[in-house]
């Protein structure tokens, strides 16, 4: 029986991954060297710190924590410069339709980020109220892969992780969902999400008795 889902913010319901790489690519452009759009991939669902950590590993650098406490911080300035602009219109195609379809039912509808901006960005996009539960990187201690923040989703709900469905476009965040017990829809491609139990290419047209029925 499904009783909520539990969607990811970034490349799920808004596309700010792209921003994220900008951000975390002008930091490494900065510091001589660049990532690629393959590694950024690798990124997604990460939290702040544990991406900073694995792109200066990439970078070969070693600097102190304050200076990374300064490198995370002027990323997030970036980061919010470049998201300062978004409006309603940034909600990925389909999402709206997609969620008034579920508003119809009993099924609740959850946000599971590691963002500790998700909060901001759904208000920003007018999508605050649509959640019945937010769960952010404010709330918890483990980024993805780690299960919690999803977990955590069900655990507020007051519900079983077996009755419970996550949207993530991220390979660690496909991983936390089936790490949290629960079946994952992957938004993206299915080669790189081969760990998510169906993959779609996005919400647009998608019918929520479609989606039931692949599930059962
Ligand atoms: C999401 C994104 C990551 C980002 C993380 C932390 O999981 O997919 O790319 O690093 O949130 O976001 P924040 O807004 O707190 O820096
Ligand atoms: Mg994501």
């Amino acid at each position: 029986m499904i009783k909520a889902f539990l969607f990811d913010l970034d490349g799920v319901i808004v596309e700010t991954a792209g921003f994220h790489y900008q951000a975390w690519r002008k930091m490494a452009n900065d510091l001589g060297f660049d990532i690629s759009e393959e590694f950024n991939e690798t990124l997604k669902g990460v939290s702040r710190t544990e991406s900073l950590e694995r792109i200066l590993k990439h970078g070969n650098i070693t600097l102190g924590e304050a200076q990374k406490a300064q490198l995370a911080s002027d990323k997030n300035n970036y980061y919010l410069q470049l998201v300062s602009q978004m409006t309603h219109k940034d909600i990925l195609e389909g999402v709206e339709e997609f969620f008034a379809q579920i508003k119809q039912t009993d099924i609740k509808i959850g946000l599971g980020s590691v963002s500790k901006n998700a909060k901001m960005i759904l208000d920003k996009v007018g999508l605050l109220d649509a959640f019945d539960v937010i769960i952010d990187g404010t709330k918890i201690e483990k980024g993805k892969p780690d299960p919690e923040v999803f977990s955590k989703g069900a655990s507020e709900l007051h519900l079983l992780a077996s009755e419970c469905i996550v949207f993530e476009d991220a390979v660690a965040g496909v991983e936390a969902g089936k790490r949290a017990g629960m079946k994952v829809i992957g938004i993206g491609k299915p080669d790189v999400l081969n760990e998510a139990d169906w993959v779609i290419d996005g919400f647009k047209g998608m019918a929520l008795e479609t989606l039931i029925s692949k599930l059962q």
